[in-house]
């Protein structure tokens, strides 16, 4: 899988990309992620990238021109990728939704606002799709893209340790989309407090059930 995210702040990235799974999974070549710096596309002379809201209004909003520019060239590397707008207008990230999009899709192309948002000829243009991922507002699209980024990856055979991993989770389909059971680890017993006995007796049967009835 191949994201390619188009962002006015690269740096905000490199943390992200260079720990834990994302960094395994990119060593391996199952997945690969490619920052686009907007801000390079603004042919304004001090590479301006924001202006005010026609009508009015707090905050600025993000020029068609970098985008149309950045967005068009991302597209020629990446013909069959969504353009996927990040925005608490969108469509809620849900896993099911995260992987319609992970067994369609082999490149994604994640579009990170700021400010008040972007130029709505953007959207009407060039966006195919627009993802929330949460009823809140953030200060920009870069962590929602990031969160998108890591779900999907999990996803993607070979990025995890154990591929069986993220098919027993919370909202997966083997789980009938129900919360996890609880988990422990050794001691058995920790300051008085106890494991379940029926975890510690190997019946393989009786633990299943048990993990069956503690679904949420
Ligand atoms: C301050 S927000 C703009 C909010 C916008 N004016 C509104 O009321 O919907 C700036 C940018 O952050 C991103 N963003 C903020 N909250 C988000 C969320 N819940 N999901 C996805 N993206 C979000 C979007 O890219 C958005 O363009």
């Amino acid at each position: 899988m191949i994201f390619h995210v188009l962002t006015i702040f690269p740096e905000m990235f490199k943390g992200f990309l260079n720990e834990s799974i994302l960094k395994k999974a990119q060593g391996k070549g199952v997945i690969d992620i490619q920052i686009h710096d907007i801000r390079k596309y603004s042919k304004d002379k001090h590479k301006k990238t924001d202006d005010t809201p026609y009508g009015g209004g707090a905050g600025m909003v993000f020029t068609p021109q970098p985008l149309f520019d950045c967005i068009e060239k991302v597209k020629k590397m990446a013909p069959n990728a969504p353009v996927i707008y990040m925005t608490p207008k969108g469509d809620r990230l849900t896993q099911i939704r995260a992987e319609r999009l992970s067994t369609k899709f082999t490149q994604l192309i994640l579009l990170c606002g700021h400010y008040e948002g972007i130029d709505e000829r953007v959207v009407q243009h060039l966006v195919d799709m627009e993802l929330s991922i949460g009823d809140y507002v953030l200060s920009g699209g870069e962590i929602p893209a990031m969160v998108v980024i890591d779900v999907l990856s999990r996803l993607v055979p070979g990025a995890l340790g154990n591929d069986e991993s993220h098919l027993e989770e919370s909202f997966s389909k083997k789980l009938k989309r129900k919360k996890e059971y609880p988990h422990y680890t050794k001691p058995a017993e920790f300051r008085g407090m106890k494991v379940p006995d029926v975890l510690l007796g190997g019946n393989h049967k009786l633990i299943e059930d048990w993990r069956k009835h503690h679904l949420r």
